[in-house]
């Protein structure tokens, strides 16, 4: 399963199911290191990375079952072992099992994180977090070697909240000595489930959903099952897509709707017409773009992972528009792709600068990262005629099953 291919969409019309959250899932994942007993996650989707970080788990004797969205975790056999580069090379999240490690074990040794390419990606902050948390960091070729005698709670300033740095720092908390504050954390809905879960475990922390967030660790805990949230990600991939597309869609399982709700303003003001309704959203729209100047930054502004499905519905606005990229400093692989489908779009900077008025024509175009692959997909929906995608294993990583849920909207499509 290579490559897609799409054949140009006239109208979009049925129901998408919006799938469990990537990002919320994999660090709680991660925090069954911490229990011993047996965890049940729902609503967990059936994607790469989660697969991933399963085996990472089976590497610590961590037995694990996904069965229809279901996740099995079962830690009573738990034992400290290294994390080979083979594993964490695969994906971002692989980084939290260090916070994770730690807590349980005082140590850990892991192969460095892998993920998008889209920015440098450091984890300075994580690590100087676990210093002054009294944890000693050795750096070897692809390997991080972390140690601890005695893990200290601290009062540590975040340089920038970093969602994963704070997620990291959170974890390793739990096992931590006293009492951890984290300032300048990110509040991001993927940091606020993480605490809620950690609370169900017996974790004290004050501050959720603030930038301060205070932790009292406790060390290795019960068991908590949990009921995933859905992806916000892959829910404003279809709202997006709906913008650029005549459209008349629900989508289902949108629960906590204020964590799409600058999305859903963004939308509104490109044309799309969204009514909550009891049990879903029905989102309408004409396929007519207005065109705008929108940035993207930190939650609750505009995700830097719709940043790419947002250029590219910009292509087809009813004049200029342009978008800037406040939180990593390369993702603009969209641009060259798009432009391969007859785009005006350029880059200055850390600014996207998009001639709308235009009409793709399908071609072969490469799916470079997880989200910018989803905007190929929607770019071809756009397109005239028949749009290739290569390298499609990316999308896996993160969106179930994209082909079948635009599939079930009447798009046509398929891998060959
Ligand atoms: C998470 O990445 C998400 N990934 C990303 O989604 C998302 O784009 C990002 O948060 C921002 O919302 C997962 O949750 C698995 P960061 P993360 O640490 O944690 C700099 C997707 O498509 N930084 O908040 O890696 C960094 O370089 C993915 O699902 C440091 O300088 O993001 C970046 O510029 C892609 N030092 C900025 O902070 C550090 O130690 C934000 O990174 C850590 C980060």
């Amino acid at each position: 399963m290579k490559a897609i291919s799409v054949k140009e969409a006239s109208c979009l019309k049925g129901t998408i199911a919006i799938q469990g959250s990537k990002n919320t899932v994999l660090p709680i994942i991660a925090a069954t290191i911490l229990t011993s007993g047996i965890s049940v996650i729902y609503n967990c989707p059936d994607i790469i990375d989660v697969h991933v970080m399963c085996e990472l788990l089976n590497c610590l004797n961590i037995r694990t079952c996904y069965k229809e969205h279901t996740l099995t975790i079962d830690t009573n056999d738990a034992a400290y072992n290294s994390l080979p580069y083979e594993l964490t090379g695969r994906l971002r999240s692989s980084v939290l099992m260090l916070g994770a490690m730690l807590a349980r074990w005082g140590r850990a040794e892991i192969g460095m994180p892998g993920g998008c390419t889209i920015g440098t990606r450091p984890i300075d902050i994580h690590l100087e977090g676990f210093s002054k948390m009294n944890v000693d960091i050795e750096e070897y070729g692809d390997c991080l070697r972390c140690k601890t005698f005695y893990m200290q709670g601290c009062d540590f300033v975040l340089r920038y909240p970093s969602v994963g740095a704070t997620e990291n720092l959170l974890l390793a908390a739990c096992g931590a000595k006293g009492r951890t504050v984290l300032r300048g954390a990110a509040k991001e809905p993927e940091i606020i489930e993480l605490c809620n879960y950690l609370v169900s475990l017996g974790i004290l922390i004050d501050g959720i959903g603030t930038d301060v967030l205070v932790i009292k660790g406790t060390g290795c805990i019960g068991c908590s099952d949990y009921v995933n949230v859905y992806d916000r990600i892959v829910a404003g991939t279809y709202l997006l897509m709906s913008c650029g597309i005549p459209a008349d869609i629900r989508l289902t399982g949108i629960d906590e709707i204020h964590y799409i709700r600058n999305v859903l303003r963004v939308c509104a003001g490109l044309g799309l017409n969204v009514v909550r309704l009891e049990h879903y959203l029905h989102i309408q729209s004409s396929g007519i773009v207005c065109p705008g100047d929108f940035a993207t930054g930190i939650y609750p502004e505009f995700p830097t992972d719709l940043l790419p499905m947002l250029i590219t519905v910009l292509t087809k606005a009813m004049g200029e528009s342009s978008v800037t990229e406040t939180v990593f400093e390369n993702r603009f692989a969209v641009v060259s792709e798009l432009r391969r489908l007859g785009a005006r779009v350029n880059v200055n900077g850390n600014r996207v600068y998009i001639d709308g008025n235009d009409k793709l024509t399908g071609h072969t175009v490469k799916a470079t990262d997880l989200r910018q692959g989803a905007a190929m997909v929607t770019a071809g929906l756009m397109a005239s005629g028949y749009t290739t995608i290569t390298d499609t294993s990316f999308i896996q990583r993160g969106y179930e099953d994209i082909v079948g849920d635009l599939k079930g909207v009447g798009a046509v499509l398929e891998y060959i």
